[in-house]
């Protein structure tokens, strides 16, 4: 047979390690703190249900019928206004583009701004999914260390002086740390993207699941040209449902939907028009405060069961939204060794090594979300004596 090969750039692309860990935890008995979906309890199954026949009673086939490459105006217009009402800027609905989960966005960033070799700056750690997007076209990475704060901005300076031309960051509730940047940090990250020639691209993904509002300021509200804001409606509506936006600035639209169309003709537009149609039927705003207690009162009850099981010298932070908590175990420690050992107790948990462009080997990522409080109450009891294993 004739031989058939990949692209480099493709065959370059990185692997993620989360599908892996998505098939591990779906065997039979298994307990996850690995992945990052949401409660599928906190769906709300019966409002999608009703919003989805009310669109289908009204609009009959146009429902199903194709749209246009951005996505369904009044969608587009309802997340617009939704920037001016909590995000700080003002944005027009043909400044908002819809598409296949905010994951597409990523490449959509990539394919329009990045040659192979190009440099690009991500948070280190950072979001290992959309870093496995970028890998796809070849840029050479460079880390910024990401800490309690935020990005450290004089590494950011540096990186834009050395020619980077995006940063991907995540201000809110940060996967995989859940730390947030502080007002000063979006101050000077701002700055130094602002006029620089390099894109900021300002991932939103958990920015409406803080569990007391909004962690801060927009840094597209800072730096509006040099800024592309992604955001989802994943993690508060449904990730299956694949609504995903990006905010641009004007002189990026035709651009944007130009290469869109390019790439997928346009997202899916029926589940377009239920969200928006959802959306038209419930307060949105009262619907999340639903949601971000929910999520407290999860992330509470895993914090006491961390406190109960794990031991002293393991350390933990306390996130303020968002689905993640960040976990390391003594410097100078392989905290792969812990996901060995919690695998064997039918535990799996996100090593923190593959979000990271350096260093990182005493980091996990947990995920308080998805488990019951069954699940969490055993799980934990597992990952204490896996920690013991290690650390003796
Ligand atoms: C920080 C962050 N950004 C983006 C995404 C992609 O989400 P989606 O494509 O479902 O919008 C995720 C998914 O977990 C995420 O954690």
């Amino acid at each position: 047979m004739m031989a058939h090969r990949f692209s480099k750039l493709s065959s370059g692309t990185m692997d993620s390690f989360i599908m892996g860990l998505v098939e591990v935890a779906a065997r039979p008995g298994m307990i996850s703190f690995a992945t990052g979906l949401p409660d599928n309890s906190l769906f709300d199954v019966d409002g999608l249900a009703k919003a989805s026949c009310d669109v289908l009673r009204d609009m009959g086939g146009g429902a199903l019928q194709y749209d246009t490459a951005a996505g369904y105006i009044p969608l587009r217009e309802r997340i617009a206004a939704r920037c001016s009402k909590e995000l700080g800027f003002k944005a027009s609905w043909e400044d908002v583009i819809l598409t296949n989960g905010s994951q597409e966005c990523f490449d959509l960033i990539a394919r329009m701004f990045l040659e192979p070799g190009d440099r690009m700056a991500v948070e280190n750690p950072g979001y290992l999914g959309a870093i496995q997007s970028f890998s796809a076209y070849g840029p050479e990475f460079t880390g910024i260390d990401m800490g309690p704060e935020g990005a450290d901005a004089g590494q950011l300076r540096e990186a834009i002086s050395g020619g980077a031309k995006l940063f991907y960051s995540i201000p809110n509730h940060q996967n995989p740390s859940g730390n947030s940047y502080s007002d000063a940090v979006r101050r000077d990250v701002a700055a130094a993207v602002e006029g620089s020639g390099c894109l900021l691209i300002e991932d939103d993904a958990y920015g409406e699941l803080g569990y007391r509002g909004r962690a801060g300021k927009t840094m597209k509200s800072m730096a509006p040209e040099d800024t592309v804001l992604t955001g989802s409606f994943s993690k508060t509506i449904s990730p299956g449902m694949r609504i995903g936006w990006m905010v641009v600035p004007e002189w990026m639209r035709a651009q944007a939907g130009k290469s869109l169309e390019a790439m997928s003709l346009q997202s899916g537009s029926f589940c377009q028009k239920v969200v928006d149609r959802f959306l038209q039927e419930h307060d949105y705003d009262a619907y999340l405060w639903e949601l971000r207690k929910a999520y407290l009162a999860k992330k509470e009850f895993f914090l006491d069961a961390m406190e109960d099981c794990l031991p002293d010298s393991m350390e933990w932070n306390d996130p303020q939204g968002g689905m993640f908590v960040w976990l390391k175990s003594p410097e100078g420690t392989e905290a792969m060794r812990i996901f060995d050992a919690a695998l064997e107790r039918k535990l799996v948990v996100m090593p923190g090594k593959p979000f990271h462009v350096r260093g990182g080997g005493n980091t996990l990522r947990l995920n308080f979300a998805t488990p019951s409080e069954d699940q969490i109450r055993e799980g934990m009891k597992a990952l204490g004596a896996a920690c013991r294993v290690i650390l003796g």
